[in-house]
């Protein structure tokens, strides 16, 4: 059977080019990058080449990037690394679990912490950013997209605030990454998350940027690896692949591949809405990145779309893929004020850099039949959406 994959915010496959840049680095060239002999220098040379890679990818310094497992990982050193009890930090309901857990255990132990709202469309507003400062707020972390609608964050503004306020800035950049331009300059975080596997290089692999001069405090104790910010020895053909990805990424940005993508979203939202009643996108009136499109399909179960769906060879997903398992309506599209049944209704659909037109074809011949299959099944729910 035929399998198409719009999954990319959970997880996107590995590239050949960034499986091949990786490959001699399990074997051949499989050197500890703090040794001292050829093997190390060689590992140690790679790890720099990396990290210059996705440095170019936003605009820093190579020194500024610290590698880690991933999205959660990264998220969690910039607010555990720098907020101590007694701080006070300002976030979004929109975060990500990796955000908004480290918040709430951050909370526990003694730090303020604000959930800022958002608007219908899922969007933050700059003006509550500032107006929740307190003389105490050590940190403002907003993320840049959203892992559910795709919504854009104004995170320049927030940058500017931040900056005047003399606050560290740090933004979840896991959904972004590879997806717009990102400048950390421009944007004026102190600090920012990516993970490898949302960009075509292998799971397990992130990075946080952390501006020269901010003073953190590390997760792990141990060696003195990645300037004493994270000790472990490196994954070294992790971070080789991830290098090689930011370099495809970089060129993604500039080639048009984004238009694309956003083309083909752009008529699989179309077509969705035209063949399917009473559906409707989530966030539709926000800045979004071109991949993502949020739906709801009133009076039947997100999740037994997804199922229907996954059985006739589609992958998508409801809410959020790491929330997959949990019966709690999204987080984030209950914060836009979606009513739980509305947000247990919705469907995430991410298009990868591969996904082609025969792609969108294949779904929009399964969808809107899906969707009117489950309703009849289900009549029961019918007017049960605000
Ligand atoms: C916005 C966002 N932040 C953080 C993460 C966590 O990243 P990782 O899976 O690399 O731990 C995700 C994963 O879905 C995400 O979408």
């Amino acid at each position: 059977m035929r399998r198409v994959y719009m999954d990319a915010n959970a997880t996107t496959p590995l590239l050949p080019e960034v499986l091949d840049a990786m490959r001699p680095y399990f074997i051949e060239h499989f050197g500890n990058a703090s040794s001292i002999h050829q093997q190390g220098q060689h590992a140690r040379a790679a790890v720099e080449h990396a990290r210059a890679a996705v440095a170019a990818l936003i605009n820093c310094r190579p020194a500024e990037i610290v590698f880690t497992s991933g999205g959660t990982e990264s998220d969690n050193l910039a607010l555990f690394g720098l907020v101590q009890p007694g701080d006070h930090l300002i976030t979004s309901s929109i975060e990500h679990h990796a955000v908004l857990h480290a918040a709430e255990k951050l909370r526990d132990r003694g730090a303020e912490v604000t959930f800022l709202p958002v608007s219908s469309e899922g969007v933050i507003d700059p003006g509550d950013v500032r107006r929740a400062i307190q003389p105490n707020t050590r940190l403002i972390s907003v993320m840049m997209a959203n892992n559910e609608t795709g919504a854009i964050q104004p995170v320049s503004e927030i940058g500017r605030i931040a900056t005047e306020a003399d606050i560290y800035f740090h933004t979840d950049a896991v959904q972004a990454a590879g997806k717009l331009p990102i400048d950390v300059q421009t944007l004026r975080c102190d600090l920012l998350s990516i993970s490898g596997h949302k960009m075509h290089a292998p799971q397990g692999t992130g990075i946080l940027y952390v501006r020269r001069g901010t003073r953190l405090e590390p997760l792990f104790f141990g060696g003195s690896h990645e300037r004493q910010r994270r000790a472990g020895t490196e994954n070294l053909p992790g971070i080789v692949g991830l290098g090689k990805a930011a370099e495809i990424a970089r060129t993604a940005l500039v080639d048009g591949t984004m238009d694309r993508v956003a083309t083909l979203r752009n008529r699989l939202e179309e077509g969705v809405l035209a063949e399917v009643e009473s559906a409707g996108v989530n966030g539709i009136g926000a800045p979004r990145v071109s991949n993502t499109t949020n739906i709801y399909f009133e009076d039947l179960e997100g999740e037994a779309l997804v199922i229907a769906l996954d059985l006739k060879g589609l992958s998508v997903s409801g809410g959020s893929a790491c929330a997959s398992g949990a019966t709690e309506p999204s987080h984030v599209l209950t914060a836009m004020g979606l009513s739980p049944a509305k947000a247990r209704a919705s469907v995430r659909f991410s298009l990868t850099k591969q996904t082609t037109e025969d792609d969108i074809d294949f779904a929009l011949g399964i969808i809107p039949a899906a969707a009117r299959r489950l309703r009849e099944l289900a009549p029961v729910n019918a007017g049960t959406l605000g």
